[in-house]
């Protein structure tokens, strides 16, 4: 087949360009930025464009038989512990109390919260492109990664996503994610939303569970990029979950 892959530079992306190509695709890489696609292979090509840009979307999938998307936003925490640290330095070592101590302490930490993890709507827009410039040109299966925790899934990442970094950290990157997969249900294509557990990068098993029960407590919650880009280069051409959101967890 010939295959649209977005994302292909990040971790499942990667997985899904080598794997793709082991199966024998003909695999066009989308990416941002070309000089970050690695694998060299015959049957690569390579797309420079942003899900952001229509007309850079449109123009890739001219030919193609599938899509996957494995686009996210890359969260760093480093940051953030940067600046809580500094600050509670600063407060200590100017000796800062009453309000300017607790401004430094608490304060900047708690506005670089709101900076650095602010509201986006790049994936649901992005999404509203492909969505858009596939129904256009006429390509109808598209694979999009999504996460465990969205929709009917929610709860299912564990106690420390659950009650500490959805709500702090992810909040505003899940609320994307539903909008993304409200956009590909809405649509005409024949999608698979997969929705894995927390991301490894560990090897590709292919011993993984799929489709369990919202409500089932007994996954690992977590599964390595190279199982998920496993598991979606088989809904390529399986139907059992077409129109559906299956999880993919050990
Ligand atoms: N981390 C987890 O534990 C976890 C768990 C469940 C689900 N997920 C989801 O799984 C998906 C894949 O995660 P990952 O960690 O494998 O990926 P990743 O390493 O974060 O890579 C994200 C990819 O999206 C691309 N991208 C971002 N914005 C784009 C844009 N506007 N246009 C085109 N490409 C764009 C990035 O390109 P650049 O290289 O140019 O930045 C990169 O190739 C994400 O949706 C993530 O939210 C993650």
């Amino acid at each position: 087949m010939n295959l649209l892959i977005l994302g292909a530079t990040g971790g499942t992306g990667r997985a899904l360009v080598e794997q793709a190509l082991e199966q024998g695709h003909i695999v066009t890489a989308f990416a941002r930025d070309p000089s970050k696609v690695r694998t060299t292979h015959p049957d690569l090509r390579i797309a420079k464009g942003d899900i952001l840009d229509y007309g850079s979307v449109q123009a890739a999938l001219r030919g193609q038989d599938a899509v996957l998307s494995a686009v996210g936003i890359r969260v760093r925490v480093g940051p953030l512990i940067a600046i809580v640290i500094l600050c509670q330095v600063i407060a200590r070592f100017t000796g800062l109390i009453g309000p300017a101590g607790w401004l430094v302490r608490i304060g900047v930490p708690l506005l670089a919260l709101l900076v650095l993890y602010r509201r986006t709507t790049m994936l649901s827009e992005g999404t509203k492109n492909i969505v858009r410039a596939m129904e256009r040109v006429g390509v109808k299966r598209f694979v999009c990664e999504s996460s465990l925790g969205i929709g009917d899934s929610k709860g299912q990442l564990g106690l420390l996503y659950n009650y500490a970094l959805i709500p702090i950290l992810l909040r505003n990157i899940f609320a994307d994610k539903e909008a993304q997969e409200k956009l590909i249900k809405e649509s005409k294509l024949d999608w698979v939303i997969v929705r894995p557990a927390v991301l490894t990068n560990g090897p590709r098993t292919r011993v993984y569970r799929s489709g369990f029960d919202a409500a089932d407590k007994s996954i690992q919650a977590k599964i390595s990029r190279a199982d998920v880009a496993d598991f979606m280069l088989g809904q390529l051409t399986d139907d059992v979950y077409l129109s559906k959101t299956p999880g993919v967890s050990y």
